[in-house]
């Protein structure tokens, strides 16, 4: 008996020396990885024009010729099954209702003169010709202008960010500044060349925004993102925190060790990680595993994260394959419950001209592979070896958490990665697309947020 006692004090401090180390190893930061100004254009790295040119949308009316056929040709829908509405995506009723619309309503030509409202630009960043509309503040009143770059995700694109512009850029009397407006294509999106060689994902891209706000001229920025953008723009604030003033994301997300291991731990007592009235949103009830949100949306991005150019290639070709497989996202993600309804919410918060803009810029500049491989290029083993989830962000964050967003995460886990939080809100309305959906409190949430880290900064210069 003394034995075995011995052994099972030896095994246990055994255990508790291995759980030391072990944790002591998940909070050791290493260093912040460096990353190269890459060439990503096809062959060799050549002198590029870094000059910053004027652009409009312009789509030459044999696209929008050939368009109008493809629509006028489409094969009939498989019918959906009786009494289903979105459960089993896009149901096909509502699908020829938006086709209809596309077909005989929407008026490109009216849209492209919409679309070029605010001034766009084309430049050449590493090989690579990105897109960005730049529009500056309308008055200043004596303000203080600060830049703001504005980064969208997939399926978005800078439609997403066109209401709020005006509420940006036009000065408030309760701040004492205003903002100067960037807002790209992601490369590969829209009117954003895409890479002609592996590798462009969420940290490439943050290289190459860096580099085109310094080509703007602009050394010292905030920054704010949604879906990808939000993961951009936390890689750029580990990145570059001597740049970026401050960070607003609407998806926030602590992807470190510890946040995981809290959460998990988190799940036999709840209460440690999250208040009650959020508890559902960060460990849902429901343990069927095909009733839980992540598991029911979460398929495209298995799909797109391995083999996006197979996909892609039917959505290229097939403007209503393309049609149903973005905008399904608009009506699950905008409100999970919406795929009970046979409209699937659509019209409570957008238009089909607002939903099919969008579709339009991935149609028309055929962008939809190169899209869908910033899942594959984003989630592979070179960019799990840059550790990018143990580096905390140390510059001024703000977490905005609408309430249909996809992920929930409490103060208590997001402030183990975002060591400088200094804004989080639980908004009443809105989804994952929020700057789109209910751009009024997205932007207020962006004035507010931004003034906190404004006073956060001059405390602590
Ligand atoms: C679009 O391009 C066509 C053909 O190059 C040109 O004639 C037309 O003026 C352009 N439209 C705009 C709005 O720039």
């Amino acid at each position: 008996m003394a034995l075995l006692g011995r052994i099972i004090l030896l095994v246990s401090a055994g255990f508790v020396i291995f759980v030391g180390i072990k944790l002591s190893q998940l909070s050791t930061v290493p260093p912040v990885p460096k990353l190269e100004n890459e060439w990503w254009s096809s062959g060799v790295q050549s002198e590029i024009d870094t000059s910053i040119r004027p652009f409009k949308i312009n789509v030459s009316q044999e696209v929008i010729k050939d368009l109008q056929h493809r629509l006028n040709n489409a094969r009939s829908f498989t019918p959906s099954l009786e009494g289903i509405q979105q459960q089993y995506g896009m149901n096909s009723a509502l699908l020829s209702e938006i086709i209809q619309f596309w077909k005989t309503d929407y008026d490109w030509a009216k849209r492209e003169k919409w679309l070029n409202q605010y001034p766009q630009y084309k430049t050449n960043i590493q090989g690579l010709d990105i897109h960005f509309i730049r529009v500056k503040p309308s008055n200043v009143e004596g303000k203080k202008v600060l830049p703001l770059l504005l980064l969208h995700g997939w399926p978005g694109s800078v439609r997403e960010f066109y209401g709020v512009v005006p509420k940006l850029t036009v000065p408030q009397k309760e701040y004492d500044f205003v903002f100067e407006l960037v807002i790209p294509s992601l490369p590969g999106y829209g009117f954003s060349e895409g890479a002609s060689k592996p590798g462009l994902g969420v940290a490439q891209m943050a290289v190459i925004f860096k580099n085109l706000m310094e080509r703007v001229g602009f050394d010292k920025y905030y920054i704010q993102g949604g879906d990808w953008g939000a993961m951009i723009v936390t890689v750029m604030s580990i990145l570059y925190p001597d740049k970026i003033m401050g960070m607003h994301s609407n998806m926030c997300n602590a992807d470190s060790p510890l946040a995981t291991l809290k959460l998990v731990l988190g799940s036999f007592y709840p209460p440690a990680v999250v208040d009650k009235e959020f508890e559902d949103r960060v460990y849902p009830l429901s343990t069927v595993l095909f009733q839980n949100i992540l598991m029911l949306e979460m398929g495209y991005l298995h799909i797109q994260a391995t083999k996006p150019d197979t996909v892609g290639v039917g959505l290229n070709d097939s403007p209503v394959g393309l049609a149903a497989y973005i905008i399904e996202k608009f009506t699950t993600w905008t409100n999970s419950e919406w795929k009970n309804r046979a409209d699937g919410g659509l019209k409570e918060k957008y238009s089909y001209t607002d939903l099919l803009d969008n579709v339009m810029i991935y149609w028309v500049t055929n962008s939809i592979t190169t899209s869908v491989r910033l899942y594959a290029e984003s989630m592979s083993k070179a960019m799990f070896a840059l550790g990018l989830s143990n580096q905390p962000v140390l510059v001024p964050s703000a977490c905005a958490r609408f309430p249909h967003e996809l992920v929930y995460q409490p103060d208590s886990i997001l402030s183990l990665k975002y060591k400088y939080l200094v804004h989080t809100s639980d908004l009443k309305d809105g989804g994952h697309f929020a700057a789109f959906e209910v751009p009024d409190l997205w932007a207020k949430d962006v004035w507010v947020a931004i003034e906190k880290m404004e006073r956060f900064r001059q405390k602590h210069k």
